[in-house]
């Protein structure tokens, strides 16, 4: 195709490739670290539903439309967002967009960052033996005692900035082409195996429940305790919370897909793409629920233990299980590449915007980002030791959480609100139209009416009722 359009930064290859590093994008410590984490805190079954009803009503449809202004951009999306304006006669206030997705990727590494951090040292950690025949208490005094040390989160958090800066700095697609499309099917084939080992050896039934079983009067509560003390009261917050799970688990709201977007050839189908991206993500998540609530149960731990969940529960797994030793090093090295193929994504926008504006080579402007990422990650890897006491806190949130909250919970379903606003209304029907190229035409107008009133009725609405409106 002589006359395709090409983006600057370069362009995927083919259609499956997009398909696998959005795949990588997508699937990372959102899926097996976060996911099980917010499940346990928020109560379980009634959580999942919203997040899964969030995934179809508002995620993939947002998904889309990331897509397909991208491709239609093929450039950054600040630029993107600004070149589409002016094109559609839109304000040029829409590049807002754009800049925000810039603040809210450097907010999401500065903590992704420190939680891979962890994985790191849990590689070593499992493959110096330190895991071998662990109780669930020696599981939890090993986090302990890495969390509670500034030095080791920093050093580790140092390793992935520099990991991802390396990457980012050569170009996303040859750092991660061939490495994506063998890592990430291995690391599914783990889950599996894992999944295995918790319907054999877990509580099975009871981790199933909790993550399937729906108790409506759950998804307005917030409870804290256990047992007997326990104690709910009624908010807005699981909603949000879930509904920024659905935007941070398939990397929406801050152009990170956009930007991917980009470099996706020109008659390459963005449906199909996106609801394989989906539903592969949400598999990975769900797999890993069902991993981790059996272990949870079986061995008495806390399913609200909050950000060490993972981390406290399956090296009890590793450490006990046949082969453990090297299975859970693999495990580990696995969620690395995994926290590794999406970190880029984060800052991919940021870098191809300054290499397009500055005219900065790749290389200075992932190092530029990379550091800047890491300086605010000092305050996310603070937050478990330093800064751990409540005169450090925000509305009871530390550091760490408070970046999470602001990032996940309103920068990203803010950004996709908006995203979804210009491609309905900003834009107009003939570029989405174009762009999708669907041939079925009931199926462009079921996401049509979807992307105008459904989505962002649905934002709307968890927002009013996480502020108390309604
Ligand atoms: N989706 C990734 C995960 O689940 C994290 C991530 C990568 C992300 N890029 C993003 C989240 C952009 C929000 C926006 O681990």
């Amino acid at each position: 195709m002589g006359n395709q359009r090409e983006s600057v930064h370069g362009m995927w290859s083919s259609r499956a490739v997009f398909v696998m590093a959005t795949i990588g994008s997508a699937v990372g410590l959102g899926n097996i670290w976060k996911f099980p984490y917010i499940t346990g805190e928020y109560g379980g079954g009634a959580f999942v539903l919203v997040y899964l009803l969030c995934i179809a009503l508002i995620g993939i449809p947002i998904m889309m439309a990331e897509v397909l202004l991208g491709r239609r951009g093929r450039a950054s999306p600040i630029s993107t967002m600004k070149r589409l304006a002016r094109e559609e006669g839109a304000s040029a206030a829409w590049s807002l967009v754009g800049y925000a997705g810039v603040v809210a990727g450097f907010l999401i590494l500065s903590f992704y960052s420190v939680v891979a951090g962890w994985a790191l040292a849990y590689v070593f950690q499992s493959a110096g033996g330190g895991l071998n025949g662990i109780t669930a208490a020696g599981s939890a005094s090993v986090f302990g005692d890495l969390v509670g040390s500034p030095d080791q989160l920093v050093v580790w958090h140092t390793v992935f900035i520099l990991m991802t800066t390396a990457v980012v700095a050569r170009g996303v697609r040859h750092g991660l082409e061939r490495a994506v499309s063998v890592l990430m099917p291995a690391l599914f084939v783990m889950l599996l195996i894992m999944v295995g080992y918790a319907y054999v050896e877990g509580d099975f039934a009871r981790g199933f429940n909790f993550l399937f079983e729906v108790n409506f009067s759950r998804v307005f509560q917030v409870c804290s305790g256990e047992g007997a003390q326990i104690a709910c009261r009624v908010s807005g917050e699981p909603l949000l919370v879930a509904m920024g799970h659905a935007f941070f688990t398939l990397s929406l709201g801050m152009g990170a897909i956009m930007a991917y977007g980009a470099y996706v050839p020109d008659h390459a189908s963005i449906t199909g793409a996106t609801i394989t991206i989906a539903v592969a993500d949400t598999l990975v998540a769900l797999l890993a629920g069902l991993a981790i609530f059996p272990i949870v149960f079986a061995s008495g731990l806390e399913p609200g233990a909050g950000p060490g969940l993972i981390f406290q529960t399956l090296p009890v797994a590793f450490g006990n299980m046949p082969g453990g030793h090297l299975f859970g090093t693999v495990f580990f090295v696995l969620l690395v590449f995994a926290a590794w193929s999406s970190s880029i994504s984060l800052v991919e926008p940021a870098v191809a915007w300054l290499v397009e504006v500055r005219r900065w080579s790749r290389v200075t402007a992932a190092f530029l980002v990379g550091a800047l990422a890491w300086l605010l990650g000092i305050g996310s890897a603070l937050s478990f030791n330093v800064w751990s006491g409540p005169e450090y806190q925000v509305l009871g949130k530390t550091l760490f959480d408070l970046k999470d909250f602001v990032a996940s919970n309103i920068m990203l379903p803010l950004g996709g609100l908006l995203i979804a606003l210009f491609v309905a209304y900003g834009a107009g029907r003939h570029m989405a139209l174009e762009e999708l190229s669907i041939s079925r035409q009931r199926l462009f107008d079921a996401w049509w009416f979807v992307i105008r009133y459904v989505s962002p009725v649905g934002i709307a609405i968890v927002f009013l009722n996480s502020v108390g409106v309604l």
